[in-house]
């Protein structure tokens, strides 16, 4: 059995608490929760019915030999700090994504980690979808044959009351924009897809909220594989949620999965037929609940079984790490007005650092 503990009961946490209370994932429970503000920690560990505190480290001396994972639910930026801060005391992490805003301070947490020996696991939910498994399988058996095409939508409505609901939501120093923030999921499936990224060349515009980054931002990828790829972000689609999705398309087939948060099977046409094609697309037309997508409970599944059988994570501090270098680079396109391929060093970037000249 492990004891989890959370650190920011702010949105994302109920998905994590919810999950990890009510017996869903097998051989855990939530043993404390934490906020700096109170109303929230209390609310929490009402609910819930586990001790809450106000102070992540007074929760981790209290509750030392009863915790053993900790979740870091707090606003991005902070991610960095407070990994390593909460590696000392050697319990292992599960962070929400993007893990940090900068490499360097991905670098750092992964190595904190590593130096007092316990697992670092990145949130990215998405790659648990079921429709995304399955495209994932069909890659896996080299189903497409060459690679032409990878594609990603990210088509999602957030409001000025959105951004302005909490001071860090859209600074460049505590997220980002819709890159850093929303697109990160589906920069993350594209590249599981398709491979490795060679270079990108990348736009981006602020065009229907008052806020430091981008609202908006379309990139277009070259893979080391040799195929091409875009995505397509804006937090700016109007009244509401489009679509977040993904196409891949290879020389002997075709897959796309749309839905609000890729876990709709839309296509899926192969040249050479196998057994059970037939009821794929039946079988994964399913309606998400919401944005974020259906993984948690896989997710969350997935962290503790690595931990209890000794098992690679699915996405660890270094399968999170790929994504932020992506978008990272996708940024530094966007500053330089260049191509940039991978590897490089971020020069112009201005995620998670203080604006320009400011
Ligand atoms: N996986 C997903 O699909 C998904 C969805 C939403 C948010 N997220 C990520 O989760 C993180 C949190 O997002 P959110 O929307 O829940 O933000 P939020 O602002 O609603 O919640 C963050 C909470 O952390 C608390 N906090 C800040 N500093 C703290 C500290 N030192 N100790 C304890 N608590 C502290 C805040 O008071 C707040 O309640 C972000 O990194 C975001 O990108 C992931």
């Amino acid at each position: 059995m492990l004891n989890f503990a959370l650190v920011g009961c702010g949105r994302i946490a109920p998905r994590h608490a919810g999950n990890l209370a009510s017996g869903k994932i097998l051989n855990a429970k939530l043993v404390a929760v934490c906020d700096i503000k109170e109303e929230r920690a209390k609310a929490f560990g009402e609910k819930y019915k586990v001790p809450w505190f106000l102070d992540m480290h007074d929760m981790m001396r209290k509750m030392k030999d009863k915790i053993d994972v900790v979740n870091i639910l707090t606003p991005s930026g902070d991610h960095a700090q407070h990994a390593v801060d909460l590696a000392f005391y050697g319990k292992h992490i599960v962070v929400e994504k993007p893990m940090a805003l900068t490499l360097s301070d991905a670098d750092k947490m992964i190595e904190a980690c590593d130096r007092f020996g316990i697992r670092l696991f990145v949130v990215k939910q998405n790659r648990f979808n079921l429709p995304v498994v399955k495209l994932r399988e069909a890659l896996l058996e080299n189903r497409f044959g060459k690679m032409v095409m990878g594609t990603v939508r990210v088509r999602w409505s957030r409001d000025q009351a959105y951004y302005d609901q909490d001071p860090w939501r859209g600074k460049w120093e505590h997220d980002g924009g819709v890159l850093s923030n929303q697109a990160i999921h589906h920069v993350d499936l594209l590249q599981w897809m398709m491979g490795d990224v060679e270079s990108v060349f990348a736009k981006s515009a602020t065009r229907l909220v008052n806020i430091e980054a981008e609202d908006t931002a379309v990139v277009v990828l070259k893979f080391k594989s040799g195929a091409l790829g875009i995505i397509e972000a804006t937090t700016a689609t109007r009244p509401k949620d489009l679509e977040g999705s993904i196409s891949i398309l290879g020389e002997k087939g075709t897959v796309e999965i749309g839905g609000f948060a890729v876990n709709e099977m839309k296509v899926w046409n192969f040249v050479d037929n196998q057994k059970g094609d037939e009821g794929v697309l039946t079988h994964f037309k399913q309606n998400p609940p919401d944005v974020y997508g259906f993984g948690h409970t896989e997710y969350l599944n997935n962290v503790v079984h690595s931990i209890l059988e000794n098992k690679a994570a699915l996405v660890d501090g270094l399968g999170g790490r790929k994504s932020l270098e992506l978008v990272s680079a996708i940024y530094e396109s966007i500053e330089t007005g260049r191509e940039v391929t991978i590897n490089f060093m971020p020069e112009k970037c201005r995620l998670g650092l203080k604006r320009l000249g400011k």
